[in-house]
């Protein structure tokens, strides 16, 4: 194996002399320094709030769409601002306006997120079918199998929090083009550890939370839609700050509804929210500058180093172990399953912190990581 571009990979740019080993980015992604000064620029703020002009309350959100819009090859008014991956879904699923009989496909195994905003249609008519995948995630003829024509939507996370295997967005999105069915993802788990570009992907609606993989503040999130759909989805909110400004009410305006819905009908309410927004758009830029191809070339030699070092007498992989299904989710288990709650247990006395999902150790490193706390997690791991 190469050794590592960078020897302590971008952990310069994180606070961390808390001798804390912090693998469960697919948990929490921790601030960098950046995000964490700019957060302190918003305190101030706030602190005196004139400091909290109309300006800001402008070109915060602004900001943010562009670092996003960057981030994903898409334009920036096309950038919903939300506050979790959540209120995207939701925003399709009840938008859409689906109709008793329509039916949309999930995965059974999926990320809750991902199906509950669907099932709350069941009550209007809607069938929502839970699709069981053979291995860890559907497979492009799983979902032929169960297309017909009822079918409107299918929606599925681009990488499985739970297994760490990753979906094949281009094949399972040309199929969904080929049947007129829009395609949703949740791009949650891979969003900063994997490059994207929405415009050479057959996807409809992106959603993202921007707490793991981005690095920001919890209560962060971003939903993007192609404009195609924008045009089918029905707003189901009015937020005067999507239509007019703070410095309008400085006059009488007249209160009325756009004339055309467009991105900005869609926003989470609090675009400008200071203390979120302001160290997320910084961690982005950090991110974007550093640059993803390396991020995301980063962090899979540190798969790979976990992987090659685990003591496979002992251990057995379930998430991919090479090829472009691996994610940044590394998921193993003791041979003897009952161990690994020992394990985790004993990975935490030591200050190693991992997931413990389904009863399985779920390991995920991010760009803040170096060679050393693979080691240590190895360490203890091998011997436990
Ligand atoms: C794939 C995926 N989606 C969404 C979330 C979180 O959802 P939300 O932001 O809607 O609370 C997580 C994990 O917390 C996740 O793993």
């Amino acid at each position: 194996m190469s050794p590592l571009p960078h020897r302590e990979g971008f952990a310069s740019a994180f606070q961390r002399d808390d001798g804390h080993v912090w693998l469960n980015c697919a948990h929490q992604g921790p601030l960098p320094s950046v995000a964490a000064d700019a957060l302190a620029e918003a305190l101030r703020w706030k602190l005196g709030p004139y400091e909290l002009t109309a300006e800001k309350f402008r070109t915060v959100p602004e900001r943010l769409r562009k670092s996003l819009a960057r981030l994903i090859g898409a334009e920036p008014d096309e950038v919903i601002l939300a506050n979790s991956a959540s209120y995207g879904l939701h925003l399709i699923a009840n938008g859409l306006r689906l109709e008793d009989g329509d039916e949309v496909l999930v995965m059974a195994t999926d990320f809750p997120s991902d199906i509950l905003p669907w099932l709350r249609l069941q009550r209007e008519g809607v069938i929502v079918t839970q699709l069981r995948p053979r291995g860890h995630v559907l497979e492009p003829d799983e979902i032929r199998d169960h297309i017909n024509s009822r079918v409107r939507v299918l929606c599925l996370t681009w990488v499985h929090s739970f297994s760490g295997w990753t979906v094949d967005l281009d094949a399972i999105g040309s199929l969904c083009r080929d049947h007129g069915i829009l395609f949703v993802v949740n791009a949650s788990q891979a969003i900063g550890a994997r490059p994207l570009d929405v415009k050479a992907t057959p996807v409809d609606a992106l959603v993202s939370v921007g707490f793991k993989w981005l690095c920001g503040p919890y209560g962060t999130g971003f939903c993007w839609i192609r404009k195609e759909l924008l045009a089918r989805l029905e707003p189901l909110q009015a937020y005067w700050l999507a239509m007019l400004s703070a410095d309008d009410l400085a006059r009488s305006v007249e209160t009325r509804l756009p004339d055309q819905v467009d991105y900005r009908s869609f926003d989470v309410f609090g675009t400008a929210n200071f203390f979120n927004f302001v160290p997320w758009n910084a961690a982005i830029e950090y991110l974007s500058t550093a640059g993803i191809a390396a991020i995301a070339d980063y962090d899979q030699q540190l798969i790979q180093k976990l992987i090659d070092g685990l003591d496979g007498r002992r251990f057995v992989i379930s998430s991919p172990r090479s090829g472009s299904s691996r994610s940044t989710l590394l998921v193993l288990s003791d041979r003897v399953e009952e161990r690994n709650t020992t394990l985790y247990e004993r990975l935490s006395a030591a200050g190693i912190h991992v997931a413990l999902r389904a009863g399985r150790l779920r390991l995920s490193p991010h760009l803040y990581n170096t060679n050393a706390d693979v080691d240590r997690a190895l360490t203890i791991l091998n011997e436990g």
